[in-house]
Parts: structure tokens; sequence; C-alpha cells
């Protein structure tokens, strides 16, 4: 009874927290962000967070070129991430005690860096991720349960049906990056850790110890794979349902007519690219009767159709959400990816680098997306033969809208679903009864490697001990009991 009493009271606080949200009090959150794509996300959260009326301070690099003041958030200026590295001590003597006393409810981090776990361990603050990486590999490595037999490390290129050699590659690629993580990461963060949160810290357990991982991606995209309690999954939180275009946009797609519309666009981090590959994409779009779209801040490629529009700006999702948009070139970072899930825009991928090839594959295994590498794409008309296949096959396009379906199919929006959980940890100071206790242990204790050597010890001895009594018995049955006497007068 008292259980239920509780769980009607829990859901009433619940749905009274999302349609009221005037009637809550408001929370102090510390936020140290990422750079670049990483802040699309975070910039979201945080202005979902803003508006139900938390107040928020992002630390954020001085020359940062992507984190802007863009509403009434205080913005304390540090220096760059490896500037914030070496003035770290600098940073904890003066600026961490005008921290420490704005007495913070929560630190919101993309632990990509990890100096947001190091500083809401010194100030004792409650923590939560928004992560897709850790360091140096994907987000669930860190935390989840992780059989290496059908859950492929992001840079291997595999899918969770792995070959017998498949699986050897991937357990030597998940030891490379162990290796690096000792080697690398852990050689600049573990003494700044032993600096300010004494000797006995240790970094590999500081880096995910985390209340709620906010986990930017799901099971539409991944893999299904094992997960903790506090693992939520939010990828493609961000999503949006399309706004109508400008006027020129949209008399632009409106003039494809019924041959509708093909988006391009390789990210933030690549704005043009060699003239003889952009010559090759400009001639392949020329030779399509869709118009196109292309996001490209280059000189303007020689075989330019007049069905393609250079844009340097794109309002991606709204041309992605646009019904007429058929086709959608990109790069595969994480973000498009799940753009083009949500809208449900078939795909052909020219991975760059970086996790990009493996978010591809991702779709393509799924049915919804074709991809092709850079070196081929000015051989043999494939970039052209790509997107016709893509355009021309309806199971691309079933496909990825099935996932769109699925992904669409939750309880609570995702970023409600977020908002929920950080204000879960504000509420109960930290993640309560949610947090596993492998963060906290070194591998040979995770995997039992001792235990298992005590028990083969065990269980070796009590063979030899058997296998010895046997013997005796044996010797005593035969009548060879003077031997055995000798024998043991010896062992005396
Ligand atoms: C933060 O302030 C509390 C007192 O409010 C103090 O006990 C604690 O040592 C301070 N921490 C740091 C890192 O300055
Ligand atoms: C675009 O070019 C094609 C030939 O390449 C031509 O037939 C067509 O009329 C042109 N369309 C416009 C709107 O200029």
């Amino acid at each position: 009874m008292a259980t239920q009493m509780k769980l009607i009271y829990c859901c009433g606080a619940l749905v009274l927290l999302i349609l009221v949200p005037s009637c809550c009090k408001g929370g102090h959150i510390l936020v140290l962000p990422i750079e670049g794509s990483h802040w699309i996300n975070m910039d979201i959260l945080i202005q979902a967070l803003h508006s139900r009326g938390h107040s928020l301070t992002v630390m954020r690099p001085s020359n940062s070129w992507y984190i802007k003041d863009n509403f009434q958030l205080q913005h304390i200026h540090s220096s760059s991430e490896e500037e914030l590295l070496s003035e770290l001590p600098l940073c904890f003597a003066w600026d961490v005690q005008a921290l420490n006393n704005t007495k913070f409810d929560l630190v919101l981090t993309d632990p990509c860096w990890g100096s947001g776990a190091l500083l809401a361990k010194h100030l004792s603050i409650p923590l939560v991720f928004n992560v897709r990486w850790i360091i140096s590999e994907e987000g669930q490595f860190g935390i989840t349960p992780s059989p290496l037999s059908y859950i492929p490390i992001t840079g291997s290129g595999y899918t969770d049906k792995m070959t017998f050699f498949q699986r050897v590659k991937n357990n030597i690629l998940y030891y490379i990056i162990r290796m690096n993580d000792m080697l690398v990461t852990k050689q600049v963060y573990q003494p700044l850790c032993e600096q300010y949160l004494g000797s006995d810290c240790d970094f590999d357990h500081l880096k995910i110890d985390a209340g709620i991982w906010l986990m930017r991606t799901d099971f539409v995209f991944d893999y299904p794979r094992p997960t903790v309690p506090n693992a939520m999954y939010m990828g493609g939180f961000h999503c949006k349902p399309a706004e109508p275009l400008s006027d020129y946009m949209e008399e632009f797609v409106q003039s494809s007519a019924e041959h509708r519309v093909i988006i391009m666009s390789l990210g933030t981090f690549v704005p043009e690219l060699p003239d003889n590959l952009a010559n090759e994409i400009a001639a392949a779009f020329a030779k399509l009767p869709q118009n196109v779209i292309w996001s490209y801040r280059g000189p303007k490629p020689s075989t330019l159709g007049n069905n393609t529009l250079l844009v340097d700006w794109r309002p991606q999702k709204d041309l992605l959400g646009d019904p007429k948009t058929k086709l959608f070139v990109t790069h595969g970072g994480t973000n498009g990816i799940q753009e083009a899930i949500y809208y449900g825009a078939p795909v052909v991928g020219l991975p760059l680098f970086f996790d990009q090839y493996d978010n591809l594959l991702h779709l393509q295994v799924k049915g919804g997306a074709k991809i092709l590498t850079l070196s081929t794409v000015d051989k043999d008309d494939n970039f052209l033969k790509a997107i016709q296949e893509v355009l021309n096959k309806p199971s691309y396009r079933q496909n990825i809208q099935r996932l769109s379906r699925l992904h669409r199919d939750q309880p609570m929006k995702l970023i409600d679903t977020a908002v929920f959980w950080i204000e879960y940890v504000m509420r109960h100071k930290g993640a309560g009864l949610l947090k596993a206790q492998c963060y906290r242990m070194p591998w040979y204790v995770y995997h039992s490697v001792v235990v298992v050597l005590f028990l083969t010890g065990a269980v070796m001895l009590m063979l030899l001990a058997t296998a010895m009594f046997i013997r005796c018995l044996w010797k005593s049955v035969c009548g060879c009991k003077v031997k055995l006497e000798v024998h043991r007068d010896h062992t005396h």
C-alpha cells in the first residue's frame, strides 16, 4: 500500500513537473561544454533547462569560436581546454573559490574532455554527463558492460555480427584504446587528480563517476547491447519538427516539381573540397532531374548545373523535414545521422574521419543508407550511381521511414526525458541507487580475474589432494604398506 501511494505521488509529481514548470524551484547548474558540433546538443539542453527556470553558468574558453553568449546565461570565460588544463591550478585557486561560493546543485558536462568530472569532484557537486564520447572511446564503453564479441569498437568498421578474425581485430583495437588511455590520457589528468583530490584519487574511476549518463545514441541507431540503470538514451533529442523554409529556399524547392530535392552537407569542419572532387560531385548533380541544395563554402565548381544551389548556411533540419526531400548526402556526423533518422531521409554517406564511417554503417546495415569512400567517389561515376540507386530503390526510403517511426515512438519527448533526469539528480543530490558500483573497480576486479585465479587454485588443490589420497589408498590396498611407511618416514 505504501509503495502504491508512493508510486501515485511520483506520477503526479512527474506530470506537474512537465505541465507546470513555473511551480518548480530553479536549480543552479554549472555547464562545461565542448566546442563544435558537441555544442549544438548542449545548447539545446541548456535552453530547455533555462526555460524551466534553472539558472545556468557556462564555463567556456575565452577564444571559443562556436559557443556564444546567446541569452541570459552567465558565462565564465576560462581559457581553452589545453590552457584550462595547464592553468587549472590558477583556475582552482581563485575562480573555483568563486564557483564554490555559488553553491551549484549540479555540474553538466560533455565528458569528451575530463575537466568537468574533475571540477565536480573537487567541489563535491553531483555530476551529469551529456555524452557521445568519453575522451578516447565511445561513451557507452565507459560504463556499460561491453562484450567485444558483438559490440564493435568505433573505428573498426564492423557491425554486431563479426567473424572470428573480425572479433580478434575488435579485441586488439580495444587493447590499443586501453593503452592509449593509460599512456596518454591518464598522464595528462592523473597529476591534476592527485594534486586536487588527494593521492588516492584515480582518474580512471573519476572520469566515469557521474550520476546520470545522458547518452546521445539510442537503439534505433545503435546495435542492441547491455546497459546500466543510470544510462539514459536520448539520441536525436535535438531534432524538432521542421519549420517553414525561407521564401527563397521554398521557391527553389517548389521549382523541382515532381522530381523533388537532394540535400548535401559535409558538416562544420569541411567547408570545401579539392577542385577535382567538387567538380565531379557538381557534374553528377547536374545530370539529375532533382534540385540539389549543397552546403558548400568553396569556390563555385565549374561543372555546377543550374539545378544546384550552393549555400554557405543551411537550414538543414528544416530541409530534411520537408516532405519534398528525397535524399541526404552527408559525411555521417552523429547529429546529421540522427536527423536523417528523425525525418526519415535516405542517406548517401561520404565519411571523412572520426566515427563517421561507423555511424553511416549503422544506417547501411539497417538498409537506410549507402556508403561511398572518398577515394572512389571520383571514379566510374560512382557518386552518380550511388545517388541513383538510393533514389530509385524504394527499400532505402521504406527502411529509413520505418526507423523514423520507431525512433518517434517514445513515451516522452527526448528533451523532456533529458531534463527530467537532470532535475532528478538535483532533487536527490545524486543518482540515488541507480549507480552500479563498477565505476570504482580496477579491471581485474571487474572481470573477477583474481576470483577466477583463486577458485582455479582451490579446485586444483582439491584435485591434487584427491589424487594423492587415491594414490595412498591404492598403494595400501595393493599391500605396499612397507613402501608407504618408508615414504612417510621420509616426509617427516
Ligand atoms: C567549498 O566550500 C565549503 C564550505 O561552504 C568548504 O567546506 C569546501 O572546502 C570548499 N571547497 C573548495 C574546493 O574550496
Ligand atoms: C538548365 O539547364 C538545362 C540544360 O543543361 C536546360 O535545358 C534548362 O532549361 C535549364 N533550366 C533553367 C531554369 O535555366
